[in-house]
């Protein structure tokens, strides 16, 4: 039995080049099998509400249902780092709404660690809960939760302004407090600079190889997710056709009459 694995494990990665493997799981089976096949930190992201929950974006997802899924993926593992992604609106309101929000992913649900999106402007929120005693993942670049404001799912760092403000933001989370940060939607070589540029490790999607780690969203590597397939992700397996022709061969079954059999029936 390995040990479980802690924010001092991140760091330790980073000072050692070893890569850190991330992968988002909704429920308690997908935990076992990641944390089986060596994934070190599991994210209850708030792609939930895309990939299981049928919403168009990730805005309407809430608090609670985060909380449920989180709590399913927490039952699922006993020694990956297990990070609750907090939903859109439920750390911005005010830092004591915030702190309360996380609290309740430490203590109901039982997760390791919170993630909020944003860099310069959530660090003081960030500063608060590591104070607090909440360990926090940080999340620059493309922030899905603000796809309202930004008009769609943008690239960022694609200038040298915005380039300037990434490195910014990183910096920001790492004085603030945050033990990693997800680096989404970055050009490879703005990733590499600001991986260069902080001691805290960053985990890409979308980002690049220079990153200290990656994380990707099980559903889409999988194939369970067929609405679109992102430009990062690879696709390990086709599931979703695996699970259409497996119902497909039983409802002939059943049509048919041939399920139950003899065997199956008491
Ligand atoms: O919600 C999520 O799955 C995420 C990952 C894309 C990092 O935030």
């Amino acid at each position: 039995m390995t040990k479980k694995i802690t924010v001092t494990t991140f760091r330790k990665k980073k000072e050692k080049g070893e890569k850190i493997i991330a992968l988002t799981a909704y429920d308690a089976p997908t935990a076992k099998f990641a944390e089986e096949c060596g994934v070190d930190l599991i994210l209850v992201g708030d792609s939930l509400g895309m990939v299981v929950l049928g919403y168009k974006n990730t805005v309407p997802v809430t608090i609670e249902q985060s909380l449920h899924h989180c709590a399913a993926v927490v039952r699922g593992s006993s020694k990956s780092f297990i990070v609750g992604d907090m939903p859109f609106m439920t750390y911005h309101k005010s830092i004591e709404s915030a702190l309360n929000n996380a609290a309740r992913y430490l203590q109901e649900a039982g997760v390791d660690a919170v993630k909020i999106e944003g860099g310069k402007k959530m660090a003081p929120t960030v500063s608060k809960m590591v104070q607090a005693g909440v360990p926090v993942l940080g999340h620059i670049g493309l922030l899905p939760q603000s796809v309202l404001t930004s008009g769609g799912y943008c690239i960022a760092g694609k200038t040298e302004d915005e380039a300037k403000n990434l490195i910014e933001d990183a910096q920001a989370l790492e004085t603030a407090g945050a033990f990693a940060i997800v680096m989404e939607g970055i050009p490879a070589n703005i990733s590499k600079k600001i991986t260069a540029s902080i001691s805290i490790p960053t985990i890409g999607i979308g980002a690049g190889p220079h990153c200290d780690g990656q994380i990707q969203v099980v559903n889409d590597i999988l194939g369970l997710f067929s609405d679109f397939t992102p430009k990062h992700a690879r696709r390990y397996a086709n599931l979703g056709d695996e699970i259409k022709r497996a119902l497909t061969e039983y409802t002939k079954d059943v049509k048919n009459g041939t399920f139950p059999n003899q065997d199956e029936s008491f």
